[in-house]
């Protein structure tokens, strides 16, 4: 199966789930469902879910044990994307083409939404019954921290505080690596571990998760200097009148496209070992690296 054949298949399903889950989590507020599901519903990708499922896949395991989770991880994603865009951070007022969810519901309601995402995550994976009790805390513990203030909030200080100093890339890999990297691993961690995937797969594909992150945040810098308007649904060249740390600020377009296309060489030397360790698991791969052409330019 390829990535648009399993994205057809496995996609519509995960949305419904995804939805469900948010009208038994708010069951009276109706304004605050409405917020929420403005963000969760409003045309993201939904790499991480797919990277979940897909993960898990591969590894055998059956895909829909894995809903809990990635939902879980979509509605951090939401959350975080929320306040990202609010006018004490980005200040964004476009996101996928639309206005971002305090232009549209106000900066209260933009805040409580993205709360109640963050908080309604961890509440979806304690009550899932699909997965083991043993596996559940696992899967808690891993999203808090990725999410929290040794992954993604780090990284966002970080890339907050470097608004007014310069860093080196190699800081900047480090901050990439937490703010937008921390949510893209534990999508194959968790997919591995409900698969109860095996050494070496498991190591080769998280090493993958990692490059892929790194792809991912530095692909996203370039497009708001590369594309337009209308590509990106976005402000463009927003990070530089922000005086964002970037990979085009620190090297340049050309040098930042070439430190993608590297890393992306490095994702797919991952991929190529983690098919080895696999034997038989050539075809489920392919999904993975046509996940790559997101993060191409
Ligand atoms: C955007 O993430 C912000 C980053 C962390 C790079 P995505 O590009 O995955 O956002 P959506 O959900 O598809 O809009
Ligand atoms: C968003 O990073 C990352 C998180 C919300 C954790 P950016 O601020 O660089 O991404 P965009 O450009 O708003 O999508
Ligand atoms: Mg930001
Ligand atoms: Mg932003």
């Amino acid at each position: 199966m390829n990535l648009s054949e399993f994205q057809s298949e496995w996609m519509p399903r995960f949305d419904d789930y995804l939805y469900s889950e948010l009208d038994a989590r708010v069951p009276s507020q109706e304004n605050l469902h409405k917020a929420m599901a403005y963000s969760l519903m409003g045309g993201g990708k939904r790499i991480r879910p797919l990277l979940v499922l897909a993960t898990l896949s591969m590894a055998g395991g059956e895909i829909s044990d894995g809903f809990a989770a990635a939902a879980a991880l979509e509605y951090i994603h939401t959350y975080s994307l929320i306040h990202d865009d609010l006018p004490a951070m980005d200040d964004d007022d476009y996101r996928r083409g639309r206005l971002t969810s305090h232009k549209v519901f106000g900066e209260s309601t933009a805040i409580l939404a993205g709360d109640a995402l963050l908080t309604a995550a961890f509440e979806i994976l304690a009550a899932s019954s699909v997965v083991s009790a043993d596996k559940k805390v696992k899967l808690i513990g891993l999203l808090a921290k990725a999410a929290g203030p040794s992954g993604m909030i780090a990284g966002q200080m970080d890339d907050v505080e470097g608004e007014t100093k310069a860093l080196t890339i190699e800081e900047l890999e480090q901050v990439h690596d937490k703010k937008t990297g921390a949510l893209i691993r534990y999508a194959v961690t968790a997919g591995c571990l409900i698969a109860e995937a095996d050494e070496p797969f498991s190591t080769e594909m998280e090493d993958f998760s990692r490059q892929l992150g790194l792809a991912y945040q530095i692909h996203n810098d370039l497009k708001d200097v590369v594309l337009d308007e209308a590509e990106t649904g976005k402000t463009i060249h927003h990070d530089a009148a922000l005086n964002k740390n970037t990979y085009p600020s620190l090297l340049g377009v050309t040098g930042a496209i070439q430190e993608l296309n590297s890393v992306i060489l490095q994702a797919e030397g991952c991929l190529d070992r983690a098919a080895l360790s696999y034997g038989g698991a050539e075809g489920k791969i392919d999904i993975f690296r046509q996940l790559l052409d997101y993060v191409r330019i």
